[in-house]
């Protein structure tokens, strides 16, 4: 079936959207792994994984619409210390999010309900998820100070000491 091209465009940019937030994730859980921030490393670890499974939604979306997915992911924004990270990372969501519901906004014109839906399942986890999660993680290193907090990110379920 071929798509509207608007929309296939906009997935596309979309999709480098996704593609540099999967990255930032693989670099910053790595790190956290070398630190031994275990907890960190087992959370982030696994955002990196919820954006491919949104790059994945959007390159399936943009093949059954006859485009071209563009493989090509936006700059990645790595941190120095965990707070940066978390800040980097919230930002990165809070871009993601502007740009899912300015997509929501076409696909309406186009009148592309199919692709909407996708958006608007990413733009629940995108908010309800990540940023949620990363604003927490914030107000926590606000509340305890970030050595208390790091304290609390050294065990994880990942980390071969921690009993199950
Ligand atoms: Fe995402
Ligand atoms: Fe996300």
């Amino acid at each position: 079936m071929q798509g509207n091209q608007k929309v296939i465009d906009y997935m596309n940019f979309l999709l480098a959207n996704e593609l540099s937030a999967r990255d930032q994730y693989f670099i910053h859980s790595r790190m956290y792994s070398e630190w031994g921030l275990t907890k960190l490393f087992d959370r982030i670890g696994h955002e990196m994984e919820d954006e491919t499974l949104h790059a994945e939604g959007f390159i399936r979306r943009i093949l059954m619409l006859g485009g071209t997915p563009n493989m090509v992911s936006a700059p990645v924004k790595v941190g120095k210390n965990v707070t940066e990270m978390l800040q980097f990372d919230l930002d990165t969501e809070i871009e993601v999010r502007d740009n899912l519901k300015k997509g929501i906004k076409l696909c309406e014109e186009e009148q592309d309900y199919v692709t909407r839906q996708l958006l608007v399942e990413q733009l629940k986890d995108t908010e309800e998820d990540h940023a949620h999660w990363l604003e927490q993680q914030l107000r926590l290193i606000k509340m305890l100070g970030e050595q208390n907090y790091l304290q609390s990110q050294m065990i994880g379920s990942s980390d071969p000491t921690h009993g199950h």
